[in-house]
């Protein structure tokens, strides 16, 4: 099966009169057609290097890069046939209204008139925002202004739709509402690369993703593969009545736990191996007839991942990126 997008060993190195930055340093990954894909990383880390690579807007350094199979650096006209992209800064014309952006970006992408008519119709029922049509763009809110400049990346129907911070800067509601519009893309058969510098939109978005940090890889996975693999989950337990505790407390020595905090009947147990020990919990109470108030397993999450990994926080360490 051909790759949607395959990378290898990508580098990429900007020299300036004082120094040497390597923005993307030897990266190797690839990206399944229909998925949501995302690189996650503070400020820095190189994502939009990546991406402006992939979509050959920037040379290569070092690597290959192939989009439906075709090389990045040698096939260029295929391979923008077949991207879309959505740039950290965005496109569309605030002095013009929605319908004349998305005019002339059919004109750019050389579709005629009428096709042009007949997709704007299309993206603006997939995307919501029939009723701005006549808006001029500076009037929309950020969330629709988005909306929009997808439209504008996607309005040739490509295979694989780029978005780079495609919600920062918005508040959670507008960044819930494009979640549900990537979706959708995604559940029409669309590839979506996309970066962001927030957990919980990776978390939540993501099928598979990436995390970068000074260009390189520094884990990948689904965001349940890579909770589970380096950090903890927490089992929070409440009984309901008192004379139990002690029972408890004795059997908790013998489990495979890391650490356990209690107050008074609740306990939380932090282990690496939550839904075995669950199994164990119910089958012990159920034996020494041990009423149970609460219980619930959860996840640590990627915000731990990135600490164990890099040993400091991602949510600290993109300041003044906002
Ligand atoms: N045109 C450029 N010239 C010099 N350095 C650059 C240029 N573009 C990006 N960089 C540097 O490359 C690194 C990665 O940047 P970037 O890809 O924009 O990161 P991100 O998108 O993850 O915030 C940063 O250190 C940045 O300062
Ligand atoms: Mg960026």
């Amino acid at each position: 099966m051909v790759k949607t997008i395959s990378v290898e060993n990508l580098s990429k190195i900007f020299v300036s009169k004082k120094q040497k930055v390597t923005a993307v340093d030897n990266i190797s990954f690839t990206v399944n057609q229909g998925e949501i894909f995302s690189f996650l990383g503070p400020n820095g880390a190189g994502k939009t290097t990546t991406q402006r690579m992939l979509t050959t807007l920037l040379p290569v350094d070092g690597g290959t890069a192939h989009i439906v199979g075709y090389n990045v650096l040698t096939d260029v006209k295929k391979v923008r046939a077949n991207i879309g992209y959505v740039s950290q800064l965005g496109g569309a014309d605030p002095n013009a209204t929605v319908c004349e952006n998305l005019q002339l970006t059919g004109k750019l992408y050389g579709l005629s008139g009428r096709d042009i008519s007949q997709k704007i119709k299309k993206m603006s029922k997939l995307l919501d925002f029939n009723e701005l049509l006549s808006r001029f763009v500076r009037t929309l809110s950020g969330g629709q202004k988005r909306r929009v400049e997808i439209a504008q990346g996607i309005l040739h129907e490509p295979k694989i739709l780029f978005l780079d911070e495609l919600t920062t800067g918005l508040d959670l509601q507008n960044r819930v509402n494009l979640w549900q519009h990537i979706r959708k893309l995604r559940d029409n058969g669309m590839t979506i690369f996309l970066t962001t510098h927030y957990l919980e939109e990776a978390d939540a978005l993501s099928d598979r993703l990436i995390i970068l940090d000074h260009g390189k890889i520094i884990a990948q996975g689904t965001p349940t593969d890579l909770k589970k693999k380096v950090s903890y989950e927490a089992i929070s337990i409440e009984l309901k009545n008192l004379q139990d505790v002690k029972k408890m407390k004795q059997f908790f020595n013998q489990l495979a736990i890391d650490n356990v905090i209690e107050a008074d009947m609740k306990f939380t147990l932090y282990t690496s191996k939550g839904e075995e020990l669950v199994a164990n919990i119910f089958e012990y109470m159920k034996e020494h007839h041990i009423e149970l108030a609460n219980i619930s397993l959860s996840m640590a999450s990627l915000n731990d991942v990135f600490l164990t990994l890099t040993g400091k926080e991602l949510r600290d360490s993109g300041k003044g990126d906002e």
